[in-house]
């Protein structure tokens, strides 16, 4: 079944932010010239995904703005003749259709993608975390919708990660079946370095296969007393084939600040208008 539409969960707080995130949604924290959720959805629509529902939660109206018509702002830059601002300006709403709804009590991320049911019914869909931002030749989620065409069932997408940052991610062991896909047979949220199975990290893509809502509703709270999403994928891999699959590109975790720092420089050095100035500054 085509993959058509995706979920981001953006109702964190984004404590690792503060002071920034006292009033503005983590998820708008700008990288040079976008914020980070436009990065994301910015992936999915090139991924092929024609809607999206964002997960949100009290004071996220920022977010709805920013993917909202702005007819007040295109006119302006119509008098202004500026057809280049008017093309960002416009091309911005019509990206993808976006949708909306609210995670009433922060549950975790099995309960903020439970919250996707109703928009999602019983269809496969991508599930992009917006703190994890890839740089990638071939879009991740679309590198991930290609495994799922191959396996047709969930797709982790993972890579490995440095040992000590293992205790950060849902790890994953499983045996490799070709190139890159491996089937899942264990998976442990945030490990520490001893108990993790291998140095797999799931890196914020997931393709779903639509039975997960009915794990979720199964799962009782897991690490940090959270509903856990890979508790629930671990349910799910008990009832049909779970996969992980390896993908290509570099993924920035613009969680954190030394990840957001990162993700700014790689940008930066690569857009159109600053890249090459930007290059110089630094090389001085
Ligand atoms: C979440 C998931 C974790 C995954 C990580 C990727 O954790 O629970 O399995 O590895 O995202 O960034 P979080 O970083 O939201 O605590």
């Amino acid at each position: 079944m085509r993959i058509r539409k995706a979920v981001i969960p953006a109702a964190g707080f984004g404590t690792r932010f503060l002071p920034t995130t006292k009033a503005m949604p983590k998820e708008m924290i700008n990288i040079v010239d976008k914020p980070a959720i436009q990065y994301v959805v910015e992936e999915a629509v090139d991924s092929g995904i024609e809607e999206i529902l964002i997960i949100v939660s009290r004071n996220k109206e920022m977010i709805m703005n920013h993917f909202d018509e702005t007819p007040e702002l295109d006119q302006l830059l119509e008098k202004k003749n500026d057809k280049n601002l008017l093309k960002i300006s416009k091309e911005l709403a019509s990206k993808a259709k976006i949708f909306y709804v609210r995670q009433g009590l922060a549950g975790g991320l099995g309960h903020a993608i439970h919250c996707a049911k109703e928009f999602v019914g019983d269809e496969p869909f991508a599930v992009l975390l917006p703190d994890d931002i890839m740089d990638a030749e071939v879009p991740v989620v679309k590198q991930l919708i290609e495994s799922y065409e191959r396996h047709n069932g969930t797709i982790l997408g993972v890579q490995s990660v440095p040992r000590n940052d293992i205790p950060k991610y849902g790890i994953v062991a499983g045996d490799e079946i070709e190139d890159g896909d491996m089937i899942v047979s264990g998976m442990i949220e945030k490990p520490s370095v001893e108990e993790a199975p291998s140095d797999h990290a799931i890196l914020g893509r997931y393709i779903l296969n639509p039975s997960i809502f009915e794990m979720i509703e199964n799962t009782p709270p897991g690490k940090g007393g959270e509903i856990q999403i890979t508790d629930a994928i671990l349910r799910q891999k008990d009832i049909e084939n779970v996969y992980a699959s390896v993908f290509e590109g570099t993924r920035y975790d613009t969680g954190n600040k030394l990840g957001y720092l990162k993700a700014t420089v790689n940008f930066a050095l690569k857009h159109p208008e600053v890249g090459r100035e930007f290059k110089d500054f630094l090389e001085e």
